[in-house]
């Protein structure tokens, strides 16, 4: 009855990915190519991504089989536990029971290895030797490091150039484990040449990254581009993530009526909330919550429509809700959800009602970081206190109605790479900011008629 953690067999790492896709009541917007603006087909993506993907991409199958290879290597860290946050309830003083799903057992420290590792699977098995990549804070790019150098293929990463200088300690993680990384604008690229010559100071977004990335794939043959967010295949990776909290759920003898996951382009909070998502549907009462950050609040305050994922406009159109594929993210120190777009699969459930989301400001993220760090210990990674903050919110209103809760919430990630991010909100350098009304307005004006 006491139980802190709830730990599976590896024998019950899920043997599928589960795949929403089929259950949704109305189907997604299709992609559109970027010039036609007609839907694209397999062949288009070919140039840079492997077709396994592509299928994967647009498959209607209720569940896709997990090769062994993949399972192989998930064995070194999952199934990763789940912990009754006893400690953390007893601050709050609540009758809300609070679970978390920690995806920082990873060797990179976060969930991105769950696809990364299928990624480059993939690829490898595609005869591709040499995966490009964008990475902002360096979690998603040390994640594809570490799983390049299990498969004996190369890794390229444009790391934002902002983060390249002020957070080394993860470009040697992924030099460590084998990667080239450059800051990204570089000279490497036409798209990164180009915006040099016009803001030779740019610190860089990760939006100029992907088209830096996607740019590299397209001009070498042996190599393809590989995205740790926003894609539908890249979700469908991550839901061994809800599928595994399921199973943990049981053993607890609780079943979630809020799941939260904090939200940059989706990967995390769709692995946790996608596999919840058949039972809402037929007609379980729980529901998915997305924190997202004030300062980047693209499922609260943005445009729900076709958009480019990149600056050079070299991706194909996806439906999503969005700032506008020019925005400039402000240095916030959740580096990892400062992305323009949102999992155009999320944002659909968005749309039609399914998901909730909510933003934060950055201090009561900090505030509520600490508070985890002080009772639970494990000192979250900056983005996932967005999801610690909305699952104390829960917390708190239940024990303002007196009534029971029960709340499962996705820590995406430890913040042992972020010292210095705590160590500005410790000497008071942290401020609050709101994304200006106005650069929505500019924004949207910039959007691709379609
Ligand atoms: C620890 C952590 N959590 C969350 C995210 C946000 O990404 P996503 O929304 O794809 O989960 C990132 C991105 O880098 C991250 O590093």
């Amino acid at each position: 009855m006491s139980a802190y953690k709830f730990i599976l067999h590896e024998d019950q790492i899920p043997p599928v990915w589960t795949n929403v896709m089929p259950h949704l009541p109305e189907p997604m917007a299709p992609p559109l190519h970027p010039a036609t603006r007609q839907p694209i087909g397999p062949a288009d993506l070919a140039p840079i991504f492997p077709m396994s993907l592509i299928e994967q991409e647009v498959s209607t199958k209720p569940e896709i089989d997990i090769p062994g290879e993949i399972i192989d290597i998930y064995k070194q860290w999952r199934p990763t536990p789940l912990h009754r946050a006893r400690k953390l309830e007893k601050l709050l003083d609540t009758p809300a029971h609070i679970y978390y799903k920690y995806e920082g057992a990873s060797p990179a420290g976060s969930h991105k290895p769950n696809t990364a590792v299928a990624q480059a699977y993939y690829n490898k098995q595609a005869g591709i030797k040499r995966l490009a990549t964008e990475t902002g804070a360096g979690q998603w790019g040390s994640s594809l490091a570490l799983a390049c150098n299990l498969f004996g293929m190369e890794c390229t990463v444009y790391m934002v150039k902002v983060s390249y200088e002020q957070k080394p300690y993860r470009r040697i993680m992924m030099n460590t484990w084998g990667a080239e990384v450059f800051a990204s604008p570089s000279d490497k690229t036409n798209s990164g040449r180009a915006v040099l010559a016009s803001h030779p100071d740019s610190p860089g977004s990760l939006g100029i990254a992907i088209s830096e990335a996607v740019e590299d794939a397209a001009t070498h043959s042996d190599t393809n581009y590989s995205l740790g967010s926003v894609l539908n295949h890249v979700l469908l990776h991550q839901t061994v993530i809800g599928q595994e909290s399921k199973l943990q759920m049981a053993l607890a003898g609780d079943e979630p009526d809020v799941v939260i996951g904090c939200f940059g382009g989706g990967s995390n909070f769709g692995g946790i909330a996608l596999p919840f998502v058949p039972g809402k549907l037929a007609g379980k009462n729980v529901r998915l919550l997305a924190a997202e950050p004030a300062a980047c609040p693209t499922l609260t305050r943005g445009a729900f429509a076709y958009d480019f994922g990149d600056l050079a406009k070299l991706t194909p159109l996806l439906k999503m809700y969005t700032l506008g594929h020019d925005f400039v993210p402000p240095g916030i120190h959740a580096g990892g959800l400062r992305y323009h777009g949102a999992s155009p699969l999320c944002s659909h459930l968005v749309h039609l009602g399914l998901i909730e989301a909510r933003s934060y400001l950055q201090l009561s993220c900090f505030e509520a970081a600490l508070a985890f760090a002080r009772s639970e210990g494990i000192i979250p990674a900056p983005e996932s206190s967005h999801a610690i903050r909305a699952a104390i919110d829960e917390a708190l209103e239940a024990k303002q109605e007196g009534r029971p809760r029960t709340i499962l919430f996705c820590l995406s990630g430890h913040g042992h790479f972020d010292m210095s991010s705590y160590e500005k909100y410790l000497s008071g350098q942290i401020h609050d900011y709101e994304y200006p009304q106005e650069e929505i307005r500019r924004a949207m004006e910039a959007l691709p008629a379609v």
